[in-house]
């Protein structure tokens, strides 16, 4: 574990606030959003609390408190501030977090300093995983400032992205592969977390996979033909929600004069209809492809294929923030949007949490959600990979989410 490597992890998420103003940084748009501050504080209390305080005898915490505001869900840690609540603290102040990252940045360069990662495999483990637990936080940071841009009848752009002229996409093609026991979960080479382990054999009847995720253009079909009004196509969780949320587009999309438009991180804009659909629910997704007379294919199904692919794709590093159409023969598989699949998020035979408190990390989650695969396009490249397991509940939107056919 290189310094360089933290450096440039830390000061990407530093980078990613560049564009906001100080009043964006404070406030929570919705219980599942955290503001902009509190995930620069977060993700420094995780170096602190699981790297400094345990493993640098020098240290001493930069705040007695912080542990407290900015502990997430660790319960072997200590209590935590209630979530929903985050948005209503005006203090630390942004100035007093930034000072609280370059204080918990400092320690850690003496203890990165010192370490012998070939000896010592625990700390060198606990500072990378710090590291994909800040890209984790990136993303959400920056799906969370969508979110709180958007409700803002002015419209903020994030950060104007020159606008593209769209690739048109070729229809759907559909991409076979054999029935056969296929090796899945994370290779032994590399980073995974517990959730990808361990790596076992599934069985893989005969399966098609289309080519590319389904376009805004194929889900406007979808809404023409009466999609969000048919009970017949949507699972009965669904259905409540469309009535109880009065769901009849994906999230951010609004209606003007016929023509739909929506809040992307560069602004209003209108739909592309050659760009995949983004921001749409399991219940969507789901309903989207019993209309199409498909289905969504298995987390199995789908890292099946991609573990052939190569990690390349409309990723965070494209600079473009949000998904984009693509020439077919990409498949699209990373980048663009995170896709739905129909696996529950539970744990791979012979899951074994991490030890001690980290174990509260991903395994303690493994009920009621759902796993989607691929990255999107606010996924930092390095952080992505075939065996990624990303987890949601049914209902949530607020994520690049979209969906890829299975037959
Ligand atoms: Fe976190």
């Amino acid at each position: 574990m290189s310094r360089e490597t933290y450096d440039a992890v830390r000061s990407l998420t530093v980078e990613l606030c560049r564009p906001l103003a100080l009043e964006d940084y404070v406030i929570q748009s919705a219980p599942e959003c955290s503001p902009a501050k509190w995930h620069l504080a977060h993700t420094t209390w995780f170096f602190e609390n699981f790297l400094l305080t345990p493993l640098l005898p020098s240290y001493r915490p930069f705040h007695p408190q912080y542990g407290y505001l900015f502990n997430s869900y660790y319960e072997t840690v200590g209590t935590f501030f209630p979530r929903p609540m985050r948005g209503l603290l005006s203090r630390p102040t942004v100035e007093d977090v930034y000072r609280y990252r370059a204080h918990v940045d400092e320690h850690m360069a003496q203890l990165l300093a010192r370490l012998d990662a070939e000896r010592d495999t625990e700390t060198a483990f606990r500072v990378t995983l710090g590291l994909h637990h800040e890209q984790q936080h990136q993303e959400l940071l920056l799906t969370d400032i969508k979110n709180l841009l958007a409700l803002n009848p002015l419209r903020p752009a994030y950060r104007a992205v020159p606008h593209e002229v769209s690739v048109k996409i070729d229809p759907l093609t559909w991409l076979e592969f054999p029935a056969g026991v296929h090796a899945v979960g994370a290779q032994s080479d590399g980073f995974a977390f517990d959730n990808e382990m361990p790596r076992h054999r599934v069985l893989l009847e005969r399966c098609a996979l289309a080519s590319r995720p389904v376009s805004n253009g194929e889900y406007l079909e979808f809404m023409r033909a009466g999609g969000y009004r048919d009970a017949a196509l949507w699972l009965s969780d669904g259905w409540r929600k469309v009535n109880e949320a009065g769901w009849q587009a994906p999230l951010y999309w609004e209606q003007i004069d016929g023509e739909w438009w929506h809040m992307t991180l560069s602004g209003f804009q209108r739909v592309d209809p050659h760009a995949p659909v983004c921001h749409v629910s399991y219940y969507e997704a789901d309903a989207f492809a019993r209309w199409a007379g498909k289905r969504l294919p298995t987390e199995f199904e789908w890292e099946a294929l991609a573990a052939s692919v190569p990690v390349e794709g409309n990723l965070l590093e494209s600079g473009r923030l949000q998904p984009a159409a693509a020439s077919n023969a990409s498949h699209q598989l990373f980048g663009d949007v995170w896709e739905w699949t129909s696996s529950a998020y539970s744990p791979y035979p012979g899951f074994k949490p991490q030890s001690g408190s980290l174990g509260e990390y991903n395994g303690k989650f493994m009920v009621s959600q759902l796993v989607l695969r691929g990255g999107s396009c606010a996924t930092p490249r390095s952080h992505i990979r075939a065996s990624y397991r990303n987890f949601f509940y049914p209902a949530d939107r607020w994520q690049f989410m979209g969906l890829r056919l299975a037959s």
